[in-house]
């Protein structure tokens, strides 16, 4: 799950930085640019911070989860690991509450 959490943090980042991008062609003003700019930046460091704990703490990706399929919630990047369909129909993204239909499967 943290795996998943340090991708969506990346991918927020990416995101943001394009909002920020289309704020700032549409002529907001440039201060509140930079805010969305900074807010991009923290979802950055909360991508380094989590991959920092993945690499200290957790085994590596291939170890115990090579044979379960990957579903990937196409709003928010998040990686569920395991059979989906095992989960309660009213499964929500932990990231973005994205309903189980917003995951498509990953092929490896
Ligand atoms: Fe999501």
């Amino acid at each position: 799950m943290v795996r998943g959490l340090s991708k969506a943090e990346y991918k927020g980042e990416n995101n943001i930085n394009q909002l920020a991008d289309k704020l700032a062609s549409m002529g907001v003003d440039e201060k509140a640019v930079e805010q969305v700019r900074e807010f991009a930046l923290q979802e950055k460091h909360h991508g380094e911070v989590t991959e920092a704990i993945i690499n200290k703490y957790a085994p590596k990706e291939n170890d115990n989860n090579s044979n379960k399929p990957v579903y990937v919630c196409k709003v928010c990047g998040f990686e569920y690991v395991g059979d989906l369909d095992k989960e309660p129909d009213d499964y929500k993204c932990p990231i973005c509450a994205m309903p189980k239909t917003a995951f498509e499967k990953k092929i490896l």
